[in-house]
């Protein structure tokens, strides 16, 4: 569409030392300039640029290519749109066939794009003397530095508050070309924004193109945004993208979010690489702008129903874009709250840890959220039937061929190895026989677990466990899952004379396990034990310290499990000082290792 000769000129008229500068600032090394490559994270500068070639190149990553390539790669533009924006640095205009159009286009567009950065002026300006939007902002945990970054602003409560801004306010038609404000039937004209915290959306050069505004406190409707103009098309845009650009490439990801307080509150706590949608679900535009930005997409969305069905809307949009080098996944918070009040309760390191490890691939999401529709648990042929009907047309869009494939065959074993009741094997705790009224499980044949181990010292040498008391209590609540050695542990903590225990009293006293824990105790391996050596003492008391520790981690799951099923019912405000403290803290400990 646009002719080679006008790249040339282009090419030749935009140097690319004055063009890469711009954005990334080079120094001068002998004949060639050099700087720290934008493109991957490094702290000595390997990225060269050569005025002569008309060529950049990066040692550390491999990086390299014009100035068009620069354009393109760094603000994450396709090609026409890279060749638009540099030839508009350079003041040339882009000759298509359609360049009649264009000129119009761009006419249209140039003054919209002024008068809204007038207003967003404005709005800053008020934010400044606005006491009741200040401390609203305030109170939301927001700082100034972060407002500031934002560009965040207030549009005060009046009807024709932008009269101050623009002195002709009544008859200006780009005023209401750029949504700033309706006309209405009778011929009055008054401002679209009043009384709202003002969020500027910005397009990838950082032009201001329309705005979000928030009530303040509670009122309806919570969010006005602007409507669709000439520069602003809301499913094309994502609030915040521009700011997050750099933090994105060096994430390696780009977040997605819901809301404008939801990229601002991460932002402020150093997840810079959240963007959100403009209050409609993610579409293919959405997603394919994104993909030009990373490789990793990471939906951040509420648990709730609303929450899961656009994470569904999301991932029905991108499985005829996927490609095998794509990593989209899905991270759904606890129910009723939002990237916003999580990461303020949690920090950042509490909140990147659930990403990096609560995360559900497309994959998993997409076999469960089909599986929740179907009860497979009966193993019913019916069932799986209509598991299958639901699933091959999702499995048919996936582009990807090698993930189309191995989704193809996890999809037929998901839905053909579930057996009934297959899920209480991982939820069998300790105790659990007592209710039942069986006999506790018997061992594991072969050594392996700590816990073996223990129960083995325990049976040969009963003593150990005199001075290790207080230990093996705390083992015991800590849930241990071989019920046998619960079993013993209770026995001999109830003892009175533990000391003189050996084996044999200890067998007696627990007649109904004996016989099998004699044959237990046969095998070659705990034979092979002396418990008798200083080294046995050792080893046990190794035990119990690393039991202790698994115990904490299980008991910290479990806990961790009572908080968020609290967060889940009635919110972070129904959480006490000491849950709160301890929140963060459980979340760190389940994903350390
Ligand atoms: N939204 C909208 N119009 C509304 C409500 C919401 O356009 N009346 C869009 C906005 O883009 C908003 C997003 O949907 O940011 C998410 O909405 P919601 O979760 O209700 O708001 P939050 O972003 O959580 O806002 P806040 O924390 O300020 O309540
Ligand atoms: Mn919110």
């Amino acid at each position: 569409m646009i002719p080679q000769s006008f790249i040339d000129d282009l090419l030749a008229r935009a140097d690319i030392v004055s063009v890469i500068d711009r954005y990334v600032p080079l120094k001068k090394t002998g004949i060639n300039y050099s700087a720290c490559c934008p493109f991957h994270q490094e702290k000595t500068p390997s990225f060269s640029v050569s005025p002569a070639k008309q060529f950049y190149h990066c040692f550390g990553c491999g990086a390299n290519g014009n100035a068009l390539g620069f354009v393109m790669e760094y603000q994450g533009l396709g090609f026409v749109d890279a060749v638009k924006q540099l030839a508009a640095d350079y003041g040339m205009t882009v000759p298509d066939v359609r360049s009649d159009q264009a000129v119009q286009v761009q006419a249209t567009i140039s003054p919209l794009i002024a008068v809204l950065e007038q207003a967003s002026q404005f709005y800053r300006t008020r934010l400044k003397t606005a006491s009741v939007a200040i401390d609203y902002l305030k109170q939301r945990g927001l700082t100034g530095e972060i407002a500031a970054r934002f560009g965040l602003g207030f549009a005060p409560d009046d009807w024709q508050g932008l009269g101050h801004a623009f002195p002709d306010y009544e008859t200006r038609q780009d005023l209401s070309q750029a949504g700033l404000v309706i006309d209405n039937d009778q011929g009055r004209r008054y401002d679209r924004f009043r009384d709202r915290v003002m969020f500027p959306i910005h397009n990838l050069k950082g032009q201001i193109i329309g705005f979000g505004g928030r009530v303040i406190g509670k009122g309806e409707p919570k969010y006005l945004n602007s409507p669709e103009t000439p520069v602003f098309e809301k499913g094309r845009e994502l609030y915040g993208l521009y700011q997050a650009r750099q933090a994105i490439r060096q994430a390696g990801k780009v977040m997605i979010v819901e809301g404008y307080m939801d990229v601002v509150a991460l932002a402020q706590y150093g997840v810079n690489y959240a963007v959100a949608t403009l209050g409609t679900s993610t579409t293919s535009d959405h997603l394919q702008k994104l993909f030009k930005h990373s490789e990793h997409l990471v939906f951040c969305f509420d648990g709730d129903n609303a929450g899961r069905k656009a994470a569904w809307r999301a991932l029905e949009n991108a499985l005829p874009l996927l490609t095998d080098a794509l990593t989209l996944e899905f991270l759904f918070l606890p129910e009723g709250e939002d990237p916003d009040t999580l990461v303020r309760q949690i920090g950042h390191e509490a909140f990147e840890a659930k990403v990096s490890h609560e995360a559900l691939p497309l994959s998993r999401f997409m076999l469960q959220e089909v599986a929740a529709r179907v009860d497979l648990q009966k193993g019913r042929p019916e069932d799986k039937a209509r598991f299958w009907h639901e699933i091959k047309p999702l499995l048919n869009q996936i582009a990807a061929p090698t993930l189309r494939n191995v989704m193809w065959t996890e999809a037929r074993n998901f839905a053909g190895l579930m057996k009934p009741k297959q899920d209480k094997v991982f939820e069998r705790k300790s105790g659990d026989w007592k209710r039942r009224n069986e006999p506790p499980p018997m061992p594991r044949q072969e050594p392996k677990g700590l816990e073996d181990r223990l129960l083995a010292y325990l049976l040969l040498r009963p003593v150990f466990a005199a001075s290790k008391a207080n230990d093996l209590a705390r083992l015991r609540q800590g849930m241990l899952e071989n019920a046998g050695l619960q079993r013993v542990l209770e026995f001999l903590q109830s003892s009175p004379r533990l000391k003189e225990l050996d084996t044999k009293s200890v067998l007696q006293g627990m007649p109904a396990l004996a016989e099998g824990w004699r044959q237990w105790l046969g095998q070659s391996w705990i034979s092979a034990l002396e418990p008798a050596s200083e080294e046995a003492e050792t080893e046990f008391t190794d035990i119990c310290l690393q039991l202790e520790k698994q115990g904490q981690i299980r008991m910290g799951g479990s806990q961790l499990q009572d908080i968020e099923r609290k967060v889940n019912a009635s919110g972070f405000a129904s959480l006490t000082e000491e849950e709160r403290a301890s929140y963060k803290q459980l979340i760190l400990e389940k994903h350390k290792r």
